[in-house]
């Protein structure tokens, strides 16, 4: 399938450059958005510096265009207001761009944030109800809703991947488990705008570890070859031990400096 043009939002930021790097070529014209400055690198690509709280100049970028993936935002713990401003209100202004604008399909940076209270003993997938394990899981949730809506209110094709750790390779006990590998990541995301027949989709993007505690969604059209196993005989095998898939993240100590 041809992917047309491609908007990415946050495509200077760490997945959204190997994003680009991985989709030209492939996409007829891609337009990267971000809040800092871009030069274009390829024939095919167009840069646009703007917020996503300027709905406005959003929207406009989403003119014309078949998919975006949206990347953009606070990618960890923060204050709720910068994390409900970057995260929640930006993601809707992505939405409604794409809504005006009849794109084809909308893919959404969710994360396993979103579940990180459920115990690292259990196999979590989709259908489980959220379980944040702080105030950014929660802008998450959020972002997930603000996808639904758009998906079951305006017919919106949206695909939310929960993005694990994003990793040149695994660093910790944690990682073994939650690990996504660029390779990976790039499939993951190239088969959320690809796959066709798609309605609202909320799926795991994880690395093929043998130590994940996330079920894969093969609908997806995607299923991920690596596996952090590779690189267990160097780190710790110990979990944190609040057993919860979040770790650290999960500790109350994570969120107190930003209430
Ligand atoms: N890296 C991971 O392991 C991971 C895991 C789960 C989910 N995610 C999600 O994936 C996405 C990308 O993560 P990343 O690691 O590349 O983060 P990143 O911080 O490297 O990139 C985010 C980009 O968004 C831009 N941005 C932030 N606020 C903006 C605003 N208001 N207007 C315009 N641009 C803005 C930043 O300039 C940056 O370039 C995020 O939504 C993050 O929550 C990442």
């Amino acid at each position: 399938m041809s992917l047309g043009t491609v908007v990415i939002t946050g495509a200077a930021g760490r997945i959204g450059s190997a994003v680009r790097r991985g989709l030209r070529g492939e996409a007829e014209r891609l337009v990267l958005l971000d809040r800092v400055a871009l030069t274009p690198e390829h024939p095919a690509e167009e840069v646009r510096q703007v917020d996503l709280a300027d709905a406005p100049a959003m929207a406009g970028a989403l003119a014309g265009a078949d998919a975006v993936v949206h990347l953009g935002g606070v990618p960890d713990e923060a204050p709720l207001p910068e994390l409900m401003s970057g995260n929640v209100l930006g993601t809707h202004h992505v939405l409604e761009g794409a809504r005006r604008h009849g794109l084809r399909r909308v893919v959404l940076a969710s994360s396993n944030r979103l579940t990180g209270s459920y115990p690292a003993a259990q196999l979590v997938g989709p259908e489980l109800p959220p379980r944040p394990d702080g105030l950014y899981g929660v802008s998450k949730v959020a972002l997930e809703a603000l996808g639904r809506l758009y998906a079951d209110k305006f017919g919106l094709s949206v695909v939310c991947l929960r993005i694990g750790s994003y990793e040149e390779a695994p660093a910790d006990a944690r990682h073994l488990a939650t690990w996504l590998s660029p390779r990976d990541c790039l499939g993951f995301v190239r088969a959320a705008l690809t796959t066709p027949g798609l309605g609202f989709t909320a799926a795991y993007a994880v690395s093929a570890n043998t130590r994940r505690y996330w079920e894969l969604s093969p609908e997806l059209g995607y299923l991920p070859l690596d596996d952090a196993e590779a690189f267990a005989a160097g780190i710790p095998a110990q979990l944190h031990p609040n057993g919860l898939q979040g770790g650290a993240f999960a500790e109350p100590e994570f969120t107190l400096p930003y209430l």
